[in-house]
C-alpha cells in the first residue's frame, strides 16, 4: 500500500496534547506546533484493521501478553539488530518515561549518584531528582557541528573527590540516549563501548534508552548497547518501544529488555503495583507494528529524510543564521539559533510571538541547550515548509 503522507489531516478536537493544547501550554492559539515527538501521519493500515478487530470482541478485561507478542518483540529484535534475546528477559511497561523511573528506583539508594548527558531529555532530570539522587553531568562536546561524548570526563565523575561527601562508588548508573534526543546522534559502536567500558569498570548500570532506534537516516544501523558483548548484556537496562518508530505514543506499550537475572527481579519488584502494564490495545498494537509495518515504516522514513533534506537547503539558503545539528536519527531537530544573539528567554519568545512555532525550548534540555531549539519534523512538508516561511520572516524582520 502506497501511503501520502503530503496530506494534512486535522489532529484537533481528539484530545491530541499536540495540537489541543496548544492555547493552554504556549499561550496563542495560532502556533504550529512542532514540539512533543509524536507525528503529524496516520498510522500503518494493518495497525488500524488490528485494532478495529480487537474492539469488536466486547470484552476489554485484565490482560496478558502472550508468546506471539512476546515472539514479535524477539523476532524484531533478530531482524532489525541480529540481536538475540531470550523472551524472559522482556518486562512490558506502559512507556518508557516510567520504565527509566523504575530502573534509576531500582538501581539507586537514595543519596546515590546517575549520569547523564546534557542536553538530555528532560524528563530524565525527574526521574534521578524523584528517586532523591543526585544528578552528575557528563555533557557532550560539540565540535565542528557534531556532538560527541567526553570520556575522559566520564572517568573523571567516577573518581572520588577529596573534600566532598562524594565517595567512590557513588555513581549507580548511566542514562543513555542513542540514538540521542535532542541531538539526534546515532552513536557508533566503538563509541558505544568506549563508554560502556567506563561504566563496568566502575560498576555502574547502563539505562540505555533506545526509543528512537528505528527512526534512522539513511545509511545509518542501530547497535544496542547489550548486543555489544556478554559483559555489556549483563550489565543493562535496554528500553525499547514501538511508540516512535510507528507512531503509537498514545497506546502505551514499551518493552523492557533485562538480560541480568537480578538486575530484571530488581526491576520488576520495584514496579509491583505502581506501575501497571500496558493495555490490550497497546499490545495488539504492538505485535501487529511489529509484524506487519515496516511497509508503512519504509515510507515514513523516506518522506522523513525528505523533510529533512527540505529543511537543511530552507536553512542553508533563507535562514542561515540557523544552523542544523545533522541528525542521524529521530525525526527531532536540533536548530542551533546562537547566531541570532538571543537570551534564551528572547529565543524562546521570539519563536512563540514573532514566528508563532511552537518548538521546544533547547534549555529545557540543560544549560547546555540554551541557544538551541528543537523542532519536530515528523509533519507533513507543506507544515514544515510553512513553519520555516514564519521563521524566516521573523528573522528578517530583525
Ligand atoms: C528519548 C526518549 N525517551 C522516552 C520518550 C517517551 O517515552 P514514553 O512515551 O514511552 O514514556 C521519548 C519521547 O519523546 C524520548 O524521546
Amino acid at each position: 500500500m502506497i501511503y501520502d503522507f503530503d496530506q494534512v489531516c486535522d489532529r484537533t478536537k481528539t484530545d491530541c496534547l499536540k495540537w489541543d493544547m496548544v492555547q493552554s501550554i504556549f499561550g496563542h492559539d495560532d502556533l504550529i506546533p512542532m514540539w512533543v515527538a509524536d507525528m503529524d501521519f496516520p498510522v500503518a493500515q494493518p495497525i488500524i484493521d488490528a485494532l478495529k478487530k480487537r474492539a469488536e470482541h466486547p470484552f476489554y478485561g485484565y490482560t496478558k501478553p502472550g508468546k506471539s507478542v512476546i515472539d514479535s518483540v524477539i523476532e524484531r529484535m533478530w531482524r532489525k539488530f541480529k540481536w538475540k534475546i531470550k523472551p524472559e528477559w522482556v518486562v512490558f511497561t506502559p512507556g518508557v518515561v516510567p520504565a527509566l523511573n523504575v530502573a534509576i528506583r531500582s538501581l539507586t539508594h537514595p543519596g546515590d549518584e546517575v549520569i547523564l548527558q546534557e542536553p538530555a531529555y528532560h524528563p530524565f532530570f525527574p526521574a534521578v531528582t524523584n528517586s532523591g539522587c543526585q544528578i552528575i553531568n557528563n555533557g557532550l562536546k560539540l565540535t565542528n557541528g557534531c556532538y560527541e561524548m567526553d570520556y575522559d570526563d566520564l572517568e573523571r565523575k567516577f573518581q572520588p573527590k577529596t573534600g566532598r561527601l562524594r565517595g567512590p562508588g557513588r555513581v549507580k548508573t548511566i542514562v543513555f540516549c542513542n540514538p540521542h534526543n535532542p541531538v539526534g546522534r546515532l552513536w557508533k559502536r566503538e563509541e558505544i563501548i568506549r563508554m560502556g567500558e567506563i561504566a563496568i569498570q566502575n560498576g555502574a548500570v547502563v539505562i540505555s534508552d533506545e526509543i528512537h532506534c528505528e527512526i534512522l537516516f539513511d545509511g545509518y544501523q542501530h547497535t544496542p548497547f547489550a548486543s555489544i558483548s556478554k559483559e555489556f548484556e549483563q550489565n543493562c537496562i535496554i528500553c525499547m518501544a514501538p511508540s516512535k518508530t510507528f507512531n503509537l505514543a498514545g497506546l502505551d506499550v514499551s518493552s523492557i529488555i533485562i538480560p541480568n537475572r537480578k538486575l530484571r527481579e530488581d526491576f520488576i519488584s520495584m514496579q509491583s503495583g505502581i506501575v501497571p502494564s500496558p493495555t490490550l490495545f497497546g499490545y495488539t498494537a504492538m505485535e501487529t507494528a511489529y509484524r506487519y509495518g515496516d511497509e508503512w515504516l519504509e515510507q515514513i522514513l523516506d518522506y522523513l529524510q525528505g523533510n529533512l533534506d527540505f529543511l537543511l537547503e530552507y536553512l542553508e539558503k533563507k535562514i542561515p543564521d540557523i544552523k542544523v545539528i545533522k541528525p542521524q536519527g529521530t525525526y527531532l531537530i536540533w536548530l542551533d539559533c546562537r547566531e541570532l544573539g538571543m537570551d534564551k528567554l528572547v529565543l524562546s519568545s521570539f519563536m512563540l510571538d514573532k514566528a508563532k512555532v511552537g518548538l521546544e525550548d533547547g534549555f529545557i534540555f540543560g544549560e547546555a541547550g540554551s541557544g538551541f531549539m528543537r523542532m519536530n519534523i515528523g509533519c507533513p512538508r507543506s507544515i514544515l515548509k510553512e513553519a520555516l516561511i514564519r521563521i524566516e520572516s521573523a528573522v528578517n524582520s530583525l
